[in-house]
């Protein structure tokens, strides 16, 4: 590394190399630990979950799903850290984190060794189905319900590394079984009733947490993304109201269309135990799901609430920022190819003097969904039934049923709302960052394998889309993902027009199969190749690591973007963190901090208010093995099962993570 480089920004470490080993990988002079991991109890009338346990198929059994309803849940991904009062100062350290639990790998909770035993009940590959492994064993499906949803604890800070705070008051677990109320035009519509909740206001449970946020008033948002691996019976669904010319079963097919449950069995199998998972049965339930949970770290009391102002789709990520005005502007990523970037703002004030009057800012405001034009400017469009003529004259395809009777229909089915107002067909947008010192916002869309080089159109999740290389994606073959960059009009974050650039398109930059751009002003010539790389205008590669399938993405007080991810990396090493300059003569220069463990993928980037520690959260270590053999040891080492686990980073002589 060059060192008029490296002097030219606060990141003074030394970068590591990625590598393929079994490790968490840092630089030299930092430390890591482990600070919760699955099956670690929050109370301590609650045993931690052993190895043996697991081996011996005690998960599926009732005791493993109570001790769940104590214990980390599986697969962490979001992290947010609520710092509590007094904290940094008088050496107190503590603070609340929020995680989410996103899925689970059933090969490492129910298959058992290389080859299952016909005499083992409890392995999951003697049973023709998830289902009927479930209808078997009803506790291992308890069990998998408590082992998703959010995980609330203090941890505290002792000799460099944080630790939980076993029995604290604040730690507690949301499963797939804790209510959860439903808020904003959504609640109560017609397609949130079931035969559960006849008025439509409450639902239980929480699925498929991915990323997160937290809001200025100290709350934690957490976004449901692949839901719909929770549904099922969807084919039988379209066999019994296929033919209705009933304009509510019309709209509840062309809903589900949209983001579609499977159509046989679902992916977990749950509907096993619980009728409420096949969408024949209970067609709504599915609307039911796809939102952004809003709940208070700091009091356990009141129920978290499913925000339905912030639209339903697959989100990624919740990021709050104060607009100029005052309003609070929400940006919301949709996972998945071929979808779009949401903003929502509050048509409410941000009080920083009253807590309180905060509490119910997100049930009220605009969704806006985002155009990119190929002149680099872009519109946020407002997703408004009153205000947008067109969505008030849809009709549903085919049909003469209008496809929305009011704003709540909008919401539930804002995809469709979307598609109709002209918005922008994305390569899968994950994360949404801020950056505090510039107020510029950036997007990672971490692949789109779809992409080609000619027009095809397709049908993707209920409508057909062109899947060709644009201007805002513009390669083919998209592997390895791309970041954009996005600067609001006047620098509000309220604003409804924006300028915005690629910042990076992911990879090898000194792959042999590919051009390392300095400039894109020959962006028209796109498509661009799967292995053509750009990193904010820096011209020198020699000095670049790899980086694939950027997801999560984090800033620390100088503004410096960190990177994790999620995914292919292009010379086959394991996921990592990376960091990188955003301004000055740096920006671009990317560097990698951090390598993770086999098979896994690296969540969160959450710092200390300090930015003295990191956050990371290590998703499905090891998830390629099965019980007894396993593809990763991580975090205990030996020939221990692999555990989803929380880790911290930091400088072991003091200072800010990155220096
Ligand atoms: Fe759960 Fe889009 O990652
Ligand atoms: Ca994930
Ligand atoms: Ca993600
Ligand atoms: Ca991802």
């Amino acid at each position: 590394v060059p060192a008029e480089a490296q002097a030219a920004d606060s990141l003074t470490f030394t970068p590591i190399e990625g590598s393929d080993a079994d490790e968490i990988i840092v630089p030299e002079g930092y430390e890591w630990n482990s600070i919760i991991q699955w099956g670690q109890s929050l109370v301590s009338t609650t045993p931690n979950l052993t190895d043996a346990q697991i081996r011996d198929g005690f998960l599926a059994t009732a005791a493993a799903a109570e001790n769940m309803n104590n214990q980390f849940g599986y697969n962490c991904d979001a992290a947010e850290f609520f710092p509590l009062p007094g904290f940094d100062a008088d050496g107190a350290t503590s603070g609340i984190i929020c995680v989410n639990h996103e899925y689970m790998n059933y090969n490492l909770l129910f298959e058992f060794g290389e080859e299952p035993d016909p005499a083992n009940t409890r392995d999951r590959r003697n049973y023709d189905s998830r289902v009927e492994y479930f209808r078997a064993n009803p506790e291992a499906a308890r069990f998998a319900r408590a082992n998703v949803g959010i995980t609330v604890a203090e941890i505290e800070r002792v000799d460099g590394a944080w630790q939980l705070v076993l029995d604290s008051q604040f730690n507690r677990r949301i499963t797939l079984d804790t209510p959860i109320n439903l808020s904003g035009p959504a609640a109560g519509s017609d397609f949130v009733q079931t035969q559960g909740s006849s008025r439509g206001i409450t639902v239980l449970g929480t699925y498929n947490n991915c990323a997160g946020g937290n809001t200025p008033w100290g709350t934690y948002l957490s976004a449901e993304e692949n839901f719909d691996q929770i549904f099922g019976g969807f084919a039988a669904l379209e066999e019994r109201l296929g033919d209705s010319t009933d304009p509510v079963d019309i709209k509840t097919l062309d809903f589900h269309r949209r983001i579609v449950p499977r159509s046989g069995d679902s992916s977990l199998g749950l509907e096993a135990t619980w009728n409420r998972f096949d969408s024949n049965r209970v067609p709504n339930e599915a609307f039911r799901y796809g939102w952004i949970v809003e709940l208070d770290p700091y009091d356990p009391t009141p129920r978290p609430k499913k925000r339905t102002a912030l639209g339903r789709f697959k989100h990624e990520c919740a990021t709050t920022i104060v607009a100029t005005g005052g309003q609070v502007a929400v940006y919301l990523g949709d996972d998945a190819r071929f979808e779009y970037l949401y903003k929502f703002v509050t048509a409410g004030t941000f009080n920083a003097a009253n807590r309180a009057a905060n509490m119910d800012l997100l049930d009220e405001g605009t969704l806006y969904v985002a155009r990119f034009n190929d002149d680099g400017t872009g519109e946020w469009i407002a997703m408004d039934y009153d205000s947008q003529p067109a969505l008030r004259s849809a009709t549903v395809e085919g049909t003469d049923v209008p496809q929305f009777a009011n704003q709540a229909e909008v919401l539930i089915n804002v995809r469709r709302a979307a598609d109709i107002m002209g918005a922008t067909p994305m390569d899968r947008p994950e994360d949404v960052q801020a950056n505090p010192v510039t107020g510029k916002v950036y997007m990672a869309c971490t692949n789109n394998t779809r992409r080609t080089s000619e027009t095809r159109l397709s049908s993707r999740q209920g409508r057909e889309v062109d899947d060709i290389a644009d201007i805002p994606n513009p390669r083919t073959n998209n592997s390895f993902g791309h970041i954009v960059e996005i600067t609001e009009d006047g620098d509000d974050n309220a604003a409804t027009t924006f300028a915005w650039e690629i910042f990076m398109l992911a990879g090898d930059p000194n792959s042999e199969e590919g051009r390392f751009l300095t400039q894109l002003n020959d962006i028209d010539e796109a498509p661009l190749g799967t292995n053509d790389t750009y990193f904010a205008g820096w011209t020198d590669a020699s000095v670049l690591p790899a980086i694939g399938s950027p997801d999560n993405l984090g800033f620390d007080n100088q503004g410096n973007m960190w990177i994790v991810t999620d995914g292919r990396q292009p010379t086959g090493n394991n996921d990592g963190t990376f960091v990188v300059p955003t301004e000055g003569p740096t920006r671009g220069f990317l560097r990698q901090f951090m390598s993770s463990v086999n098979d896994s993928e690296v969540c969160g980037a959450e710092f200390t208010p300090d930015n003295e520690t990191l956050f990371l959260n290590i998703q499905h270590p090891g998830d390629s093995g099965v019980i007894g053999a396993p593809a990763s040891n991580f975090p205990n080492g030996g020939d221990s099962e692999p555990r989803p686990t929380l880790i911290g980073i930091w400088k072991t002589d003091g200072g800010v993570v990155g220096s």
